[in-house]
C-alpha cells in the first residue's frame, strides 16, 4: 500500500459539478489537496460548486472544459497544467440520456456517445500526454458497472461506458512504466442529480461511498475500483450469463 504521497495536491476535475467528482474533492481536501480546478461548461452551477470548496479552504479555480468540443481540449486542459503541476485528473462527466426517448432520437443519443466516449477519448489522450509531460499523477476515470455489459434497458449509456471503460485500460496500459496511473472506477448506481427521479436500483450507493473507493485506490495504486466492492462478483456473472437468459432478466 502506499502512502499519504499518493493522494493529490493539486486536482483537476473535468465535469466539475459532478456531484461524486465534488464528493471525492471534498474528501481529497480534507486530507492533502490543496488546489483545485474544476473544469466545465459555465454555469452558476459551476460557480456554486467551487465557493463550496473553497468554503473547505482550497484554492479553486473553474475553466471552460465541454467534451463535445474535442477541437478545444488540448488549449482547455493545457491552460491548467500551465499554471502548475496537477497531480489528478478525475474525469467526471458524462450523461445518461433517457434510454427510451433516445432510442427514438438517434441524434440525442449521439449526443450521449459524443459526451460519455468520443468526448472522453479526445480529453483523456489531452490529459494523458499532459501527465506524462509532467512525469507523474494519476488520471482517474469515473466508469460505470454498466460498462460490464450493456442492459436492454440503457444500451446507449451503457455501450458508450464500455467504449470508454475500454479506451481508458488501454490508456492505462499505454502509460504504464510512465509515471502515470490510470485508474478506472466502476460505480453502481450512485445517488446523485444525474441519477434523482430514478427508481432506486440493486446496490446503490452514494458519492462519499465513491469517494472513499477513489482514495483507497490511489493509496494502493488500484488499476481498477468497483463500488461498493460486492458488484465485481455479481457484474461477472452476469457478463458469463448466455444471451437467451440475459435478455430476460430484470437488471
Ligand atoms: N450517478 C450514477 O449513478 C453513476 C453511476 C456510475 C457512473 N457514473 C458516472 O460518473 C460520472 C459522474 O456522475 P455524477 O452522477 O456525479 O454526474 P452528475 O452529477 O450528473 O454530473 C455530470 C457532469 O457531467 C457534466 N457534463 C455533461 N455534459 C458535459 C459536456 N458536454 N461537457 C462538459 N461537462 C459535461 C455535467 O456538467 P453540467 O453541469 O454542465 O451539466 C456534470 O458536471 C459520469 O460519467 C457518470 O456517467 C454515475
Amino acid at each position: 500500500m502506499k502512502d499519504a504521497t499518493a493522494l493529490p495536491q493539486s486536482l483537476l476535475v473535468l465535469g466539475g459539478t459532478s456531484g461524486i467528482a465534488l464528493a471525492t474533492a471534498r474528501r481529497l481536501i480534507a486530507r492533502r489537496t490543496r488546489t483545485v480546478w474544476l473544469a466545465g461548461r459555465p454555469s452558476v452551477a459551476l460557480e456554486n460548486a467551487a465557493g463550496s470548496l473553497r468554503a473547505l479552504g482550497a484554492d479553486v479555480h473553474t475553466t471552460a472544459f465541454d467534451a463535445l468540443d474535442p477541437e478545444s481540449h488540448e488549449s482547455a486542459v493545457g491552460k491548467v497544467f500551465a499554471q502548475g503541476p496537477v497531480d489528478m485528473v478525475l474525469l467526471a462527466f458524462g450523461v445518461l440520456g433517457d434510454q427510451a426517448h433516445d432510442e427514438r432520437d438517434p441524434v440525442r443519443a449521439a449526443r450521449v456517445a459524443g459526451t460519455n466516449y468520443t468526448g472522453a477519448v479526445s480529453a483523456g489522450l489531452v490529459a494523458g500526454r499532459a501527465l506524462q509531460t509532467q512525469g507523474h499523477g494519476s488520471f482517474v476515470v469515473l466508469s460505470a458497472a454498466a460498462a460490464e455489459r450493456a442492459r436492454r434497458a440503457d444500451f446507449i449509456y451503457g455501450s458508450s461506458k464500455a467504449g470508454l471503460d475500454a479506451f481508458a485500460q488501454g490508456l492505462g496500459d499505454a502509460l504504464y512504466g510512465t509515471g502515470v496511473h490510470v485508474m478506472v472506477v466502476r460505480p453502481g448506481s450512485v445517488r446523485t442529480s444525474g441519477t434523482a427521479g430514478r427508481p432506486p436500483a440493486p446496490f446503490t450507493t452514494t458519492p462519499e461511498a465513491v469517494a472513499k473507493a477513489v482514495e483507497l485506490g490511489l493509496r494502493r495504486g488500484s488499476e481498477t475500483v468497483w463500488v461498493p466492492g460486492s458488484l465485481r462478483p455479481v457484474l461477472s456473472a452476469l457478463r458469463h450469463t448466455p444471451r437467451a437468459l440475459y435478455r430476460r432478466l430484470p437488471v
